[in-house]
């Protein structure tokens, strides 16, 4: 399997328009040219993605999205100036020189610098962005680590550049930037009440209607094999179920009654940032078991809380 750590290997595979899995701080990203249609094109291939969800394109530092052209509003430079490396990305419009394979022909791109010191060096030996989605097929799970990538593409592309474990564990938040006040478009890895400290106000989000505007949020995600239903009360959940068929994903209590292999904890320590670097492998982790069904536990609304509910919430959709 191609996993490894040779940034020199990954240059020059992404010179030749090929695709490299990359790390990053929030997921692993499926990386190439950004400038490059065949390059792009292979992405949405690979992932099986549909060509109407657009791509986030980084780089290493804001200026460089400057040198292609972008123009970066006031606010979006206040923001970067402040998260920037981090799990934040930004929708602004979009230009010539980005292909419409990358912003799916919506006028507007994605921009993000990551954090994450190996993809921050690959970054700054390119001439060019990397578009990125995360590196799964489309409609999983995100890959936080680089056996996680290895097991659903691996066969698919030319190298995964191995950076660890990422320590987020869950993608960025969006927030675009096409209109007159911020609007999230994505729950993330960076919770919004600090970009709106920084911002001094409160963000747009259109929750109450439980759609989220980013066009791939819009269908199934993280689609686990078992029924997963989101619960507020594991407790009443499981009662009167056949406790070895039932599978729990907790916040941070443990259950008597269930045998402790069915139970995975988020975070004992009750901590939303560990919570959600745990969850995507816990996710992966659980749906491996011989069950009947999984409940998962719903964690208080706060901090990185939303982004963690978010993604149950949609792995708990059935079609
Ligand atoms: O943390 C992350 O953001 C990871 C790492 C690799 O950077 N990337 C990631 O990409 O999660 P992806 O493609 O799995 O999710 C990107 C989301 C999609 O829901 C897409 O619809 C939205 O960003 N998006 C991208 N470009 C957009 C645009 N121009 N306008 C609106 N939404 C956009
Ligand atoms: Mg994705």
């Amino acid at each position: 399997m191609p996993i490894g750590t040779n940034i020199q290997l990954a240059i020059e595979l992404l010179n030749s328009n090929k695709l490299v899995a990359i790390p990053t701080e929030t997921v692993y990203g499926l990386a190439a040219n950004a400038f490059n249609k065949n390059a792009v094109l292979n992405i949405y291939k690979t992932k099986n993605r549909p060509q109407f969800n657009p791509l986030i394109i980084h780089s290493n530092n804001i200026e460089r999205f400057e040198e292609w052209g972008l123009i970066i509003p006031q606010k979006v430079k206040l923001l970067a100036y402040k998260f920037w490396p981090g799990p934040l990305t930004f929708v602004i419009p979009a230009n010539d020189k980005i292909p419409e394979l990358v912003t799916a022909g919506t006028g507007a791109v994605a921009i993000r610098v990551p954090n994450h010191q190996v993809t921050l060096n690959l970054l700054s030996q390119l001439n060019f962005p990397l578009a990125a989605p995360s590196a799964n097929p489309s409609g999983f799970i995100s890959p936080t680590s680089a056996l996680h990538v290895a097991n659903q593409l691996g066969s698919k592309i030319d190298y995964i550049l191995d950076g660890g474990v990422c320590k987020i564990g869950l993608e960025s938040t969006i927030i675009s930037f096409l209109e007159n006040e911020p609007k999230v478009l994505r729950f993330g890895g960076l919770a919004l009440e600090e970009i709106e400290g920084v911002l001094g106000h409160r963000l747009i989000t259109n929750t109450s209607s439980g759609k989220i505007i980013a066009p791939g949020m819009l269908t199934k995600h993280y689609a686990p094999n078992h029924p997963l239903f989101l619960v507020d009360d594991i407790f009443k959940a499981i009662a009167g179920k056949d406790k070895r068929r039932v599978g729990v994903i907790t916040f941070y209590q443990a259950f008597v009654d269930l045998p402790a292999s069915n139970q995975f904890i988020l975070s004992k320590n009750k901590d939303l940032n560990e919570a959600a670097s745990n969850l995507f492998a816990i996710m992966r982790q659980i749906d491996e078991l011989d069950l009947d069904i999984i409940y998962a536990e719903k964690l208080p609304n706060t901090g990185l809380g939303y982004a963690i509910n978010d993604r149950l919430k949609r792995a708990s959709i059935k079609e």
